[in-house]
C-alpha cells in the first residue's frame, strides 16, 4: 500500500480498514479503545498533539484532526448498526424469531364484583320504577345524623363509629365520611317540592369498624325511598320481596325481623338464609350461627322526617330501605369473607 502523503489521511485509511475487519461487538469495542480510548487512543493522542504543531500548520492540522474524529465516530455508529441488523436477520432465518406467531394477549379489565352487583340491584329497582340519585361521600353531620333524627349525645350515634374530617376552622364534628346513604333521603326530599318520590341512591359509606368476615370499614349501600299518598308497609315488603327474588332466585328463604332505626317507624331488617351452613352450624362464622344473613335495614319513614320537608304527613307516607351491597354479593356467589373484595387480589377478582 503506497504511503499516503498526508499523515491524517494515512491514519484514516488504517482505522477504517481495521473497523471493516471487525466481525462482532467485542472486536468493535477493542477498536474503539484502540482509536478513541480516553487516555491513550491513537486519535486522542493525535488531538492532544495539536498544540505541539508548528504555529503556521497548527490551524489546518487541528481542523483536519477534528474532521477525522467525526469520521471515525460516524463509522463506529454505522458499524454497530449494521451488526445489529445482521443479528436480527440471522434470528429470522434461524427460526428463533417467528413473526407469524400470534401476539401476546392484552389483559382485559372487568367490573369489580361489587360494582356488578350494585348495577344488578339498581336494575331490579329500575324495573319497579325507581330512579337513581347520587349524593356526596363527604357529608355534613346535620344530614348524616341530625336530619335523620340522630341528635348529638343520642345513644343511636353509637350505632356507628364515625370517621370525622378535620377542618381548619369550626367544629371538628361538623363534616364526616357518611356512615350510611340515609342522608340522601333528606337531600332528595329537599329537591322534590311535591311527592311522589321514588329513588334509589347508591354509594360508598365509611365506618371506623373492627373488620370481620361480614364487616368492612368501607361499604357500598343502596338507599331506597318512596313517598306518596297511601304508601304502606305491605308496599315495602312487596318491593323488597320482588328485589330478593330478582337477585337470588325463588329458592332462597327470606325473613323480616323487627329492628330499630331512629329515622323509621316501624323498622325492620331483611335477612336471607345462610348459604354456608343453611342454619345447621351453630359456629358458622358467616351467619354467627343464626342461619340468617342480614342484607338490609328498612321501615316506614318517620313522620317527623316527612314533615320537615313541607310534606303533609297526614296525607303522604313513605318507606325507606338501605341495602348492604357487599352482603348481597357475598350471598350471590357464596363468598365466605367480605374482606376479599378490597384486598386487590387478582386471583379473587378474575373469577367474576
Ligand atoms: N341507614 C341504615 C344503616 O346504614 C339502613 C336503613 C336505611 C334502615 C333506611 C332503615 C331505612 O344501617
Amino acid at each position: 500500500m503506497p504511503a499516503a502523503a498526508d499523515p491524517l489521511e494515512a491514519l484514516r485509511e488504517e482505522a477504517l480498514i481495521s473497523l471493516s475487519d471487525a466481525r462482532d461487538d467485542a472486536s468493535v469495542e477493542l477498536w474503539r479503545n484502540h482509536w478513541l480510548g480516553r487516555s491513550d487512543g491513537r486519535l486522542t493522542i493525535l488531538l492532544r498533539s495539536i498544540k505541539d504543531q508548528p504555529a503556521d500548520q497548527r490551524a489546518a492540522f487541528g481542523a483536519g484532526a477534528n474532521v477525522l474524529k467525526v469520521t471515525l465516530e460516524t463509522a463506529l455508529e454505522e458499524k454497530l448498526e449494521s451488526l445489529r441488523q445482521a443479528a436480527l436477520a440471522r434470528l429470522g432465518t434461524e427460526g428463533a424469531l417467528d413473526v407469524t406467531l400470534p401476539g401476546r394477549p392484552q389483559l382485559r379489565g372487568r367490573l369489580h364484583p361489587v360494582t356488578q352487583t350494585m348495577r344488578d340491584c339498581l336494575d331490579a329497582f329500575a324495573q319497579m320504577g325507581f330512579r337513581v340519585f347520587e349524593g356526596p361521600e363527604v357529608e355534613w353531620s346535620k344530614y348524616n345524623f341530625d336530619a335523620a333524627r340522630i341528635p348529638e349525645d343520642h345513644p343511636a350515634r353509637d350505632m356507628w363509629d364515625t370517621i370525622w374530617i378535620d377542618t381548619a376552622a369550626g367544629d371538628p364534628r361538623e363534616i364526616l365520611l357518611r356512615t350510611h346513604t340515609t342522608p340522601n333521603q333528606i337531600r332528595v326530599m329537599e329537591r322534590t317540592p311535591e311527592p311522589p318520590v321514588r329513588v334509589v341512591v347508591p354509594g360508598k359509606c365509611y365506618r371506623h369498624e373492627a373488620t370481620d368476615a361480614t364487616h368492612e370499614w368501607m361499604l357500598t349501600q343502596i338507599e331506597g325511598l318512596a313517598v306518596d299518598e297511601g304508601v304502606r308497609m305491605s308496599d315495602l315488603k312487596g318491593t323488597l320481596y320482588q328485589f330478593a327474588q330478582t337477585m337470588f332466585g325463588r329458592d332462597r328463604k327470606i325473613i323480616f325481623h323487627h329492628s330499630y332505626f331512629p329515622f323509621v317507624e316501624p323498622g325492620i331488617e331483611m335477612a336471607i338464609d345462610c348459604f354456608i351452613c343453611r342454619g345447621n352450624d351453630s359456629k358458622c362464622h358467616t351467619c354467627h350461627g343464626t342461619g340468617w344473613i342480614e342484607i338490609l335495614g328498612a321501615g316506614m319513614v318517620h313522620p317527623e322526617i316527612i314533615e320537615c320537608h313541607g310534606y303533609d304527613s297526614s296525607r303522604v307516607t313513605g318507606f325507606a330501605f338501605g341495602i348492604g351491597v357487599e352482603r348481597v354479593a357475598l350471598l350471590r356467589w357464596g363468598i365466605d369473607d367480605i374482606r376479599h373484595f378490597y384486598s386487590n387480589d387478582l386471583r379473587f377478582l378474575r373469577q367474576f
